[in-house]
């Protein structure tokens, strides 16, 4: 799209896969419209209309208004005509992030114990040996490799299944569902099928055939996994229904996986581009580390948007959304806000305004599985600037089409180690 095309049509910024594959031009041509128009009027063929917040203040207002704003069964923008398709295949999605007020409160009480920073540090030492294991993995593959594909992805994957409790032989099957509800309008994710709303079908589809089984198998053999948690949740008082469950197996597999591996990739990709930083963190200690991990999650930003619809008539800055209306929340662009972060565009592992990231969204849909996230990240980045001797790009990264979770799909490298 060139800039022309970009004027005539900015909304295709945030609803058109392909603008996401050159982030570096989408960050430069969001920035215009976080300054002059931040609350962007979208309207064309494929969407109802909806308006785009880009401000920091906006998204994280509207996230937290919960009395105002509800997510509904359309939380993630697709034209409209994928949704009735979804829908006229008996599939109505009923995850986490769809539901809204007391049911969501009572679905996500189910897992929050398992979400827990004690629970979750609780687990550090089986993050550790995972981390280990694909160091090794790294080691084996001689100095040369795709770290998205070959360290990233399956990495992510592994923390997420372990604490499943989905056997390792599971994990390629996993990874290409995953890749099929998220990744569904890239054409390297489509598999076999022509048709993205076809492909997510059929690995929803799979999904749900797949989670039964589980959820059979951990109802008559209980284990201590978040499977097992999963199949026994009870809400008020009664098993939770079987669209819930299914969706509950869903978001978590999926929102466990390719948000984290995104931002482990693009991450690296950053330190590479900035040996600089790479070589400062060398010596640094866990709060330094810690503080590098938030930059990088700032600035991959790998969850690029959810929708809020609004309950009544609302004003944002001049603009009147009236009570049905709908808002996209650009967390990408909320996160270069320069308004709250000073210098936005440069990345900066030592900078003291990244704990102020949306990434993980704000309000009661916080992301659950925020200190995973950071602790996989932050136990991997600890052992490559303690290990590599020498690292350096061997080729130009690529950029996962998706406008809902995305990021860096192909980074390939060069490395020695100690
Ligand atoms: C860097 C990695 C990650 C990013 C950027 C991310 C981002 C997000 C965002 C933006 C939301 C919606 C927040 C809102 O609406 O306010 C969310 C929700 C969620 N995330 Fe994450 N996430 C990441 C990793 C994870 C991991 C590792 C897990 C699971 C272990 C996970 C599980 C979930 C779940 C279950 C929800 C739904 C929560 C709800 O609606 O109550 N996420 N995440």
């Amino acid at each position: 799209m060139s800039m022309t095309d970009r004027h005539l049509d900015p909304g295709a910024l945030f609803h058109n896969s392909q603008q996401w594959t050159d982030m570096e031009r989408w960050h430069r041509e969001v920035e215009s419209i976080r300054r002059d128009t931040p609350v962007l009027a979208v309207s064309d063929d494929l969407h109802e209309p909806f308006w785009v917040l880009t401000r920091h203040e906006d998204v994280f207002n509207v996230s937290r208004d919960h009395a105002n704003w509800t997510n509904t069964t359309r939380s993630v923008l697709a034209p409209d005509s994928v949704y009735d398709e979804i829908a006229a295949n008996g599939v109505v999605p009923r995850s986490l992030v769809h539901l809204d007020g007391h049911d969501h409160v009572a679905h996500r009480h189910v897992t929050t114990d398992w979400f827990k920073p004690a629970a979750v540090g609780a687990r550090q030492p089986r993050i550790d040996e995972i981390a280990d294991h694909f160091i090794a993995r790294m080691r084996e593959l001689d100095g040369e490799c795709d770290f998205a594909v070959d360290i990233a992805q399956p990495y992510t994957l592994r923390v997420i299944m372990d604490i499943y409790g989905v056997p390792e032989s599971d994990e390629p099957m996993m990874m290409e569902l995953t890749q099929g509800v998220f990744g569904s309008n890239d054409p390297e994710f489509l598999g076999d099928d022509t048709d993205p709303t076809e492909h997510t079908l059929r690995s929803v589809m799979t999904f749900i055939q797949y989670f039964n089984e589980i959820t059979e198998d951990r109802r008559a053999c209980p284990a201590s996994d978040l499977a097992t948690v999963i199949a026994n949740g009870q809400v008020d008082g009664c098993p939770m229904g079987d669209a819930e469950r299914l969706w509950y197996y869903i978001i978590v597999a999926t929102a466990g996986h390719d948000t984290t591996s995104f931002a482990l990739s693009g991450g690296l990709q950053a330190l590479l581009e900035n040996p600089d930083q790479w070589e400062s963190l060398r010596d640094a200690d866990d709060t330094a580390i810690a503080r590098a991990t938030d930059e990088i999650i700032r600035w991959t930003t790998p969850v690029r948007h959810f929708m809020r619809y609004a309950t009544n008539d609302t004003i944002i800055r001049d603009t009147k959304v009236p009570a049905g209306g709908r808002v996209l929340l650009s967390y990408p662009s909320a996160n270069r806000d320069e308004n709250v972060f000073a210098d936005p565009m440069r990345f900066d592992v030592t900078r003291d305004d990244s704990d102020k990231l949306l990434s993980f969204g704000i309000g009661a849909h916080y992301c659950l599985g925020a200190q995973f996230a950071r602790r996989e990240l932050r136990a991997f980045l600890r052992r490559l600037l303690d290990q590599i001797d020498l690292i350096e790009s061997a080729g130009p990264p690529e950029w996962a089409a998706s406008h809902f979770v995305s990021g860096v799909k192909h980074l390939p490298i060069r490395y020695r180690f100690h």
